[in-house]
């Protein structure tokens, strides 16, 4: 079943001149993108879009990161996209990521893990629509 993930490109990926790579690694995964902008995310927006967090101890932390520079977001679509693109990024924590994923191969820490993408149908639509109105997602 076709179907639409949320991909953000960390601040720690984009200032490290990642983003082109990073960009190539989900190509080459057979996933289309359907929409991409790059943008600083505000205090509010961050706090926002981890609100499901903000109980958690690094939570703070997670939104000063996030706002520590500009990010790339997008929105992906491919036959189970959700699944496939957690799977190309990898475990959260890089230590413990596989080869040959995204958080492997750029990511500096458990917090500066270089990329986010969408864990479920219903929060890849609420992220989606939290930064891409219809007009700006092609087909
Ligand atoms: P994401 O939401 O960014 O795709 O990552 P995830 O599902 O793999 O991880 P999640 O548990 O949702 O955590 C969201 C982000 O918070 C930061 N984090 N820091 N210091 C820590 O222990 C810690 N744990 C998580 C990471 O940036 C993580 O991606
Ligand atoms: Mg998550």
């Amino acid at each position: 079943m076709s179907e639409r993930t949320f991909s953000i490109i960390k601040p720690d990926a984009v200032a490290a001149k990642q983003t082109g790579a990073i960009i190539q690694m989900i190509l080459d995964a057979g996933l289309t993108v359907k929409g991409m902008k790059m943008i600083q995310l505000t205090r509010a927006q961050a706090e926002g879009f981890y609100a499901v967090h903000s109980a958690r101890p690094f939570f703070k932390d997670l939104v000063e990161y996030m706002i520590s520079g500009p990010v790339v977001v997008s929105c992906l679509e491919g036959e189970n996209a959700i699944a496939r693109y957690r799977d190309l990024m990898g475990a959260t924590d890089p230590a413990k990521a596989a080869e040959g994923t995204i958080r492997k191969n750029f990511g500096k820490s458990i917090e500066a893990n270089a990329c986010h993408g969408s864990d479920a149908p219903e929060t890849a639509k609420v992220e989606v629509s939290y930064f891409f109105s219809n007009l700006e997602l092609v087909g």
